[in-house]
């Protein structure tokens, strides 16, 4: 997989799984969360600390049509506050994120494309190299769902660039999502973030403070959280432990016009027998017990 991101708290944990379970090809950076520089820095640290040399590439810094605007209300202002991080030790690759997902898309079968932040990257390489949709196995996604976050509609990474989105959701390749009704079961509580700390003596408690911070974003900030939700891992879980879900296979499209709507995505939910054709796979349910022991056993592999 390529594991497109914004880190982000949540991102972070999707990259340290990744690290662990997946033939991961490369990390591509997107802005989101925090501007592209901080969304870049972050992921050097993180790979650093799950000791992964994977190719790191950044890419676009804005979205396709709207400014900027960063979520610092839920992770901080470094994109990942809440512990004192080392240095990362090596720069990124490039700033060619586009390129090497272009690249390594065609010089590879069956590549995953796992974007856990804005859609900006996959769209810009979906436009430039339209075969590319042909050639993937196809893009597990965090984004949208029944429900929003940033509008009563809208979910964040899908509400940031709902033009990009509009063309990934339209692509024609394998849609996995992982939306908001989905990632607001994966909540690390306060047990599980004492687990991801007892997991490992060194990264352990760096973890756990990057976690309680994000707890506080979520647990003050809503009612009946009883930690943040660990949106961007269920993307990577949904192909390295597709057995912890529970799916169905839904016509989905986003809303770029919408007043009240714009960057939802609209999943068609009618029971009617002569339905639109499916055009994602909706990520439903997933067993978060299992999936907390896998981040548990990814922290433990770390150097
Ligand atoms: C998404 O937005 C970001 O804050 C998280 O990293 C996640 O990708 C949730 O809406
Ligand atoms: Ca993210």
């Amino acid at each position: 997989m390529i594991l497109d991101c914004d880190p982000g708290h949540d991102d972070a944990f999707a990259l340290i799984v990744a690290a662990k379970f997946a033939d991961l090809l490369g990390v591509t950076t997107v802005a989101g969360n925090a501007p592209l520089e901080l969304t870049t820095r972050n992921a050097r640290i993180i790979l650093d600390l799950c000791g992964s040399r994977a190719a790191l590439h950044s890419g676009a810094n804005k979205p396709l049509v709207q400014p900027p605007v960063f979520a610092d209300y839920v992770h901080g202002k470094s994109g990942m506050d809440g512990a004192v991080l080392p240095e990362p030790s090596r720069p990124a690759d490039s700033t060619r994120a586009i390129d090497f997902i272009i690249d390594t898309v065609r010089a590879n079968s069956d590549v995953w494309l796992v974007p856990t932040g804005p859609l900006t990257n996959i769209a810009l390489a979906l436009t430039r190299a339209p075969d590319l949709a042909k050639r993937i196995a196809g893009i597990s996604l965090m984004g949208g769902g029944r429900l929003g976050n940033r509008t009563p509609t809208a979910e964040f990474n899908i509400w940031l660039d709902p033009e990009a989105a509009a063309t990934v959701f339209s692509c024609g390749a394998p849609i996995t999502m992982a939306g908001l009704h989905l990632t607001h079961e994966f909540q690390a509580s306060p047990t599980r973030i004492a687990a991801v700390e007892a997991s490992h003596p060194r990264v352990g408690s760096l973890l756990a403070g990057l976690l309680r911070f994000f707890s506080k974003s979520y647990v003050d900030r809503h009612v009946g959280f009883v930690g943040p939700a660990m949106h961007d891992v269920c993307s990577v879980l949904a192909l390295t432990h597709a057995h912890l879900f529970e799916s169905s296979q839904k016509f989905v499209a986003v809303d770029v016009n919408g007043n009240h709507t714009r960057g939802m995505t609209v999943i068609d939910d009618r029971q009617l027998v002569q339905r639109p054709a499916a055009t994602a796979t909706v990520l439903e349910r997933i067993d978060a017990d299992a999936g907390f022991a896998a981040i548990c056993e990814a922290v433990a592999a770390c150097p």
